[in-house]
């Protein structure tokens, strides 16, 4: 029996994710800044939060809002200074809250120094750091395959006459691993970052670092004659070699942990990717967002599923890490819609669906990562025309489905329903001009429900999802069991109600969770000699829970 003492900080707190373009803006800019999360650090306290995970602040063209990084070393002037990053460090470090960087290392900025030298010739010192292709005899791109942001995955070069690779934006130049002078020059950024005294990594894209090694035309699933480039390099062979090199190169021997973003690894596979033998200490897979949205990078399909489906994926990711590596328990990020509206297959309200994602996220067995707004209960965005999303995703993938032949109206309802600015929106903080984000007009449109929705109103409501959140992670904290206890499914088969037991020696939770807007019962045995420790909608009933109620019985 593990004690929860014994694990690792990063096991023990509760992580969150900052989009900071979108949190906060201190200078009247429209944009978010640095100084911004420095500014709502208590905040982040209050919430329990020790691990905050910025997505890329790195100097950038911003074609995909820093996922283009053109300077590893250096903050985008948009956010601010190293002097405000350092500040940063040191004041979460004094309540606790270490931050945890993205680093994305399978591409670059088209941008960045390292890519306009290796352009410039076939014959330069960096020639063969980025990946680089011969037309084929007709002229056409090496291969048939499309960029996870739509059309050809190559673009060519006049300068060097021939084509180059990038797995998702052209702005965004794919690296080649097999050179270790890149590996080494990657090692050496991530290292920089350890030195300043960060809490960990999430690492970008990371399975799509191993390129196979024949480049080959794949069979055709769309109108565009195009093969995914997922389908052809993702979580290739040879790939955990360059990992565990990166592992004794920057993790080992520093109390910082590791998380990868890894969509192409299955949960049957995570023994070899976390824990003792591993690469990371967690890994971000997505078999449950799969759920909802589809496994494939063609979102305007519709789906039809279940909450058996949503729980089977859940349990199968906990299965797997069960007695190696850890679970980053997660609903939400930056390229996901909005959790209420996503995990539901029934209407209701946002705020008790928001409790349900929550009393399940808090109490799970596994790192809970929180994204900006969810502890708000935001549902997604108004959105009334293509022409206001700024995510180049979503753009490409309206084409997209208009390619594939859906109307306007219909490639506009997917882009509301899935597009990744559900997440972006500015961050509500109360119910001033533009929620309290900024001075000026934001670079998204704040959510029409801002009035109603922000933290200052929360913060004064007992009923608030703000006010629950708060209360679960009291909770998680005061109660072991929920940190290190054993996890094991209830209810299985159950279409309404996700349940599972946490223990940890004599100690007992059980979480019950209703996703239906319908009254739902169970066997109240389940929580016998047991009281409530939270409850989502007043005193609890055993036996019977109302519409998208959820209650934790410890
Ligand atoms: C990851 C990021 C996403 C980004 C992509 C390319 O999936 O989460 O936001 O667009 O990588 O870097």
């Amino acid at each position: 029996m593990t004690r929860a003492q014994d694990m690792a900080w990063w096991q023990q707190t509760i992580a969150y994710e900052v989009y900071p373009k979108s949190f906060l803006d201190t200078r009247g800019q429209g944009t978010g800044t640095l100084a911004g999360i420095t500014q709502k650090l208590d905040y982040l306290a209050a919430l329990g939060v020790g691990a905050l995970w910025i997505t890329p602040c790195y100097k950038s063209p911003m074609v995909d809002n820093g996922y283009d990084v053109q300077d590893y070393l250096q903050i985008d002037p948009s956010f601010g200074t190293m002097a405000d990053m350092d500040e940063l460090i040191a004041r979460g470090r004094e309540r606790g809250i270490r931050m945890v960087m993205d680093l994305v290392f399978n591409h670059t900025s088209n941008e960045c120094a390292w890519f306009v030298e290796s352009r410039s010739s076939r014959a330069n010192p960096k020639a063969d750091w980025y990946i680089w292709r011969d037309a084929k005899p007709d002229g056409s791109a090496p291969t048939n395959w499309r960029s996870i942001f739509g059309g050809s995955a190559w673009e060519w070069c006049e300068e060097r006459g021939q084509y180059y690779l990038h797995t998702f934006a052209k702005q965004q130049p794919d690296l080649n691993w097999e050179n270790p002078q890149v590996r080494g020059a990657l090692y050496d950024i991530a290292n920089f970052w350890v030195d300043k005294g960060v809490g960990g990594f999430r690492i970008d894209a990371i399975t799509y670092i191993k390129k196979p090694p024949v480049f080959e035309d794949g069979p055709a699933d769309g109108e565009d004659g195009l093969y995914p480039v997922h389908a052809a390099t993702a979580n290739r062979p040879g790939i955990l070699e360059f990992l565990h090199e990166f592992k004794r190169e920057v993790r080992d021997g520093h109390d910082i942990f590791m998380v990868g973003e890894a969509n192409g690894v299955a949960a049957d596979e995570l023994d070899q990717w976390v824990g003792a033998n591993g690469v990371f200490d967690m890994l971000f897979e997505f078999s449950h967002t799969h759920v909802p949205m589809g496994a494939e990078e063609i979102w305007c399909r519709p789906v039809t599923w279940t909450l058996t489906d949503l729980k089977q994926a859940l349990a199968q990711s906990q299965e797997a890490t069960a007695h190696n590596g850890w679970y980053p328990a997660f609903f939400e990020n930056h390229d996901q819609p909005r959790s209420t509206v996503n995990f539901f297959p029934c209407d209701g309200p946002l705020t008790s669906k928001a409790k349900v994602l929550a009393a399940v996220l808090l109490t799970t067995r596994g790192t809970p990562f929180v994204y900006q707004g969810q502890e708000l209960g935001y549902g997604n965005a108004t959105w009334k025309s293509i022409d206001e999303f700024d995510d180049v995703q979503t753009h490409a993938q309206y084409e997209f489905a208009l390619g594939e032949g859906l109307d306007e109206k219909a490639a506009l309802a997917a882009c509301v329903r899935f597009s990744r600015d559900n997440a972006r929106t500015p961050m509500q903080w109360d119910d001033s001009a533009y929620a309290g984000f900024s001075g000026a007009k934001p670079w998204l449109p704040v959510h029409d429900d801002y009035a109603s929705c922000n933290v200052a109103a929360q913060e004064t409501d007992a009923d608030s999802v703000l006010a629950w959140y708060r209360a679960l992670a009291a909770l998680r904290a005061s109660r072991p069991e929920l940190v290190a206890g054993d996890w094991s499914e209830l209810l299985a088969a159950d279409e309404r109600v996700l349940a599972f037991e946490r223990a940890l020696g004599d100690a007992r939770a059980v979480t019950l969770a209703n996703f239906s807007n319908e009254e739902a019962t169970y066997d109240a045995s389940l929580v016998d000699g047991l009281a409530p420790l939270a409850a989502s909608q007043g005193a609890p009933i055993a036996g019977i829970l109302r519409p998208l109620e959820a209650v934790v019985w410890g």
